[in-house]
């Protein structure tokens, strides 16, 4: 009675059921060949087999049909029709109580199991983010479900994404320099500076060197006045006149006056034959007086006083092709040598 309580309708219609087909058919092929009822066939096949079955539907123990009836009609208890005897308890134990206990029990631990949840399982979902909260290991991904690692090994750790890192700016670090590298920028820059300015003042005055020395090396030569130069027509020296205006430029006297009874118009070179001083015309005392020494000279050139040893040379003259005098510095004449007579040391006035 306690067995039949605990078999549920569905377990007594699933052995009923393969207890008829093989008690009608006699093969029990056509059993297993259904998943749903095989382990019922099973469960018996031996019951029909053994000498108690065919005795226990003909005692006390409710044959197959009475047991279908009685679930079809949704009686519990098919002991008030065909009374149950003791004698056919143990024989209908081990045929009905072992296959639907065989059968329940997996059920019952397979839903245990489909609705259990694991610590790892979870996990993995949760780093995941396929599901938040518990999930069953059916539930689980395949790739991160630990029961597909190997035994044995390490569970690989979850690769975290990491952010890439943030780029500083140029300007920012351009502009944000240490106090020691400005400091040593600057002290770089003004020792740099004060060596260009000393090798600028070095290079400008080695310049300013070799220049004055090519300079003294090769001096200017100094500019003199030409040789010959144009004083003039005679009519512009009149007799007695001594024209001082070419002293400074040529030094030169132009004389219109007269030696050794002739009139002439000569050239005196304004040099003292004393020591080379210039002397100087005295129209009120009409002679030449040298400021040196005292030397006197007439106006023909004379010497008459002081230290000068002889009279004042005279420089080529002649009338040149456009009628004007034309005095040639290039020959000199001298009175104490008789070249006084030459004719190119005078112009007949
Ligand atoms: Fe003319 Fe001595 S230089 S008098």
């Amino acid at each position: 009675m306690t067995d039949k309580k605990k078999m549920s309708v569905a377990e007594i219609l699933a052995a009923a059921r393969a207890e008829g087909r093989a008690a009608g058919t006699g093969d029990t092929s056509s059993a297993e060949d259904k998943p749903d009822a095989a382990p019922a066939a099973e469960a018996a096949a031996p019951a029909a087999s053994k000498p108690a079955a065919p005795k226990a539907g003909a005692g006390g123990r409710p044959s197959v049909q009475d047991i279908l009836a009685m679930a079809r009609s949704g009686a519990e208890k098919p002991a008030a029709e065909a009374p149950k005897p003791a004698a056919a308890k143990p024989a209908a134990k081990p045929a009905a109580k072992k296959p639907a206990a065989a059968k329940a029990a997996p059920a019952g631990q397979g839903a245990k199991k489909n609705v259990q949840r694991d610590t790892a399982s979870i996990l993995a979902a949760a780093r995941a983010g396929a599901k938040p909260g518990p999930v069953s290991k059916a539930e689980a991904p395949a790739a991160v479900r630990p029961a597909a690692k190997p035994a044995g090994k390490p569970a690989a750790k979850p690769v975290r994404p990491v952010p890439p890192r943030p780029t500083r700016p140029q300007a920012t670090v351009a502009a944000k320099k240490p106090a020691t590298e400005e400091r040593r920028s600057f002290l770089s820059y003004a020792l740099g500076s004060f060596m260009a300015v000393g090798f600028t003042a070095l290079s400008v005055t080695g310049g300013l060197f070799s220049l004055g020395l090519a300079r003294f090396l090769f001096p200017n030569v100094l500019a003199e006045p030409p040789s010959r130069f144009k004083v003039g027509s005679k009519e512009g020296f009149p007799s007695g006149k001594v024209e001082t205006k070419f002293v400074a430029q040529y030094g030169v006297w132009v004389v219109n006056g007269e030696f050794e009874g002739v009139q002439q118009i000569y050239a005196l070179k304004t040099v003292c034959t004393h020591l080379g001083c210039t002397p100087n015309w005295l129209e009120a005392e009409q002679k030449f007086k040298c400021p040196c020494h005292g030397s006197g000279f007439y106006k023909d050139g004379i010497n008459f006083e002081g230290p000068a040893p002889r009279p004042l040379e005279r420089y080529a003259i002649r009338v040149a092709d456009d009628g004007q005098l034309e005095v040639d510095k290039s020959k000199s004449f001298q009175e104490e040598l008789g070249q006084w007579n030459n004719p190119e040391s005078f112009v007949t006035a």
